[in-house]
């Protein structure tokens, strides 16, 4: 069989996997190609067990894989075979070197690009999927445009917008699609391609395009501020605790302005994932690389906020269990950085559990997807920790349950049970703002939620 368009993403990952998915699904008329350098990684992409776990992505795959998506690990074959190349290779924060801890580590991608012009020998579009730093796509084209041979490429910058836990839908009704390019014919031309690919499925005036460097920064930004609204609603949560008032009460009465909106507006223990404080970290590094000091701490203090907050929350629980946690068994339900994906990078969780483990507590930690990365998390560090995944199961015995993310299932539990089990007094500590704190504490628990007062049994 012979398609219209042979589609190539290098990087099978969060991003790959399933972005790829939904374009050979929503295009049968294209073959599209995932490769890594991962082996283990793309044998699970064959498998029945997907690497990643993302609600709807099993059902995806099962209808696209060997029909138009396959998965490989033959990247010189993939190059050589496939017209436009989507990158989607990972960029974390560097943590070596110049700009340590701050900017981008951009040898993946940088490999890539040396490898894109190694294997090719046609024209290709190559298209920035992974979040970089402003001003990639120059780099890019140094390395690619320096054949000799006279083949040429056209990179574009196409961020992706998606969240872990709703990648699916996301991406089948994606709130934009941004496409980046240089403002020449050749740019137009392949920013246009680019755009045909998204119109089988996103309606047009919903695929926006714009200058190169504008695309590149429009994804720090867009994250820089998703970011910003979580620390700034935790920032009050701190003060509301103070003031005896009501985060929720507060962030009902901001959102309903319909100039700020009630989205993304709930106090918790903080932001996690691979993306916001890489992304944020990156921003704060360019402002200073471009002399913007007071703009670079600006957008810092959304870095500082989220790990005041975590620290917070351990001092909640210290001051709470009357300021010593040694030898006290504490069940975490939730290691994931949200709900409906097994994801742990940069997770909360990480955090809280070794603090905890530092105050010499004992933890059993439980999450439906997540125990696998909460092994590893945690592998090497010094404490004792078990691994549960039924929560009601690894309540039992303990002093204290800290909620971290906020998975549906942890609302529908047995609480009268899980009190029965605990050893009393029972402390409950919301980090999610999610159960139903007046019923728990009727019920006998110490409650705990975040940016509001305690409900507390004297
Ligand atoms: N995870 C998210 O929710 C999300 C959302 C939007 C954007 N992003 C951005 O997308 C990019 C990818 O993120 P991710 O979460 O999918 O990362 P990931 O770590 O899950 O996947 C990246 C993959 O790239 C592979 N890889 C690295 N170098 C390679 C090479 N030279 N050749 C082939 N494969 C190579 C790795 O083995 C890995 O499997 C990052 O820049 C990230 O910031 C992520």
């Amino acid at each position: 069989m012979t398609f219209e368009k042979n589609i190539l993403c290098i990087g099978a990952g969060y991003v790959g996997g399933p972005t790829m998915a939904m374009i050979a699904h929503k295009c049968p008329h294209y073959r599209v190609t995932v490769v890594d350098v991962n082996p283990e990684r793309i044998a699970a992409w064959n498998s029945a067990q997907l690497p990643i776990f993302e609600p709807g992505l099993d059902a995806v795959v099962g209808k696209v894989r060997g029909r138009n998506l396959f998965f490989s690990t033959d990247i010189e074959a993939g190059i050589r075979d496939n017209d436009i190349i989507f990158v989607s290779v990972n960029t974390p924060t560097k943590s070596f070197g110049l700009g340590a801890g701050m900017t981008a580590d951009l040898q993946y991608w940088e490999k890539t690009a040396r490898q894109i012009l190694a294997f090719s020998h046609s024209p290709k579009i190559v298209i920035e999927k992974s979040t970089l730093p402003v001003k990639t796509a120059l780099a890019m084209e140094r390395i690619l445009n320096c054949r000799e041979d006279g083949i040429c490429f056209d990179v574009l910058s196409n961020p992706e917008f998606l969240a872990e836990g709703s990648a699916l839908s996301d991406l089948e009704e994606p709130d934009r699609i941004l496409i980046g390019s240089r403002e020449t014919d050749r740019g137009l031309r392949a920013r246009a391609t680019l755009a045909d690919i998204y119109a089988n499925w996103v309606p047009r005036e919903r695929i926006i395009t714009s200058n190169i460097w504008s695309s590149e920064l429009s994804k720090l930004v867009s994250n820089a501020f998703l970011a910003q609204r979580i620390s700034s609603i935790n920032a009050i949560s701190a003060l509301c605790e103070k003031a005896e008032a009501d985060i929720t009460e507060v962030a009902r009465a901001v959102g309903m302005d319909s100039r700020i909106g009630p989205k993304f507006l709930n106090a918790s223990v903080g932001f996690g994932g691979s993306c916001f404080k890489k992304d944020i970290l990156n921003l704060v590094y360019l402002c200073r690389h471009y002399g913007l000091d007071e703009v670079a701490a600006y957008w810092e203090s959304v870095v500082t906020i989220n790990r005041f907050q975590q620290e917070r929350f351990i001092e909640t629980m210290l001051g709470a269990m009357f300021n010593t946690l040694a030898g006290k068994k504490i069940c975490l339900w939730g290691f994931a950085f949200k709900a409906n994906t097994g994801d742990t990078r940069e997770s909360p969780a990480i955090f809280i559990a070794r603090r905890l483990l530092e105050e010499q507590a004992e933890l059993v930690v439980s999450d439906p997807k997540a125990l696998l990365n909460a092994r590893a998390d945690l592998a090497g560090v010094d404490g004792s920790v078990r691994y549960v995944e039924d929560a009601t199961l690894a309540a039992e015995g303990c002093h204290a349950v800290a909620l971290l993310t906020e998975w549906d299932c942890y609302r529908h539990l047995d609480f009268e049970r899980i009190f029965g089990s605990m050893v009393q007094p029972a402390f409950l500590f919301d980090g999610r703002n999610i159960l139903d704190h007046g019923r728990l504490y009727e019920m006998g628990f110490n409650v705990y939620p975040v940016g509001k007062p305690p409900l507390v049994h004297f």
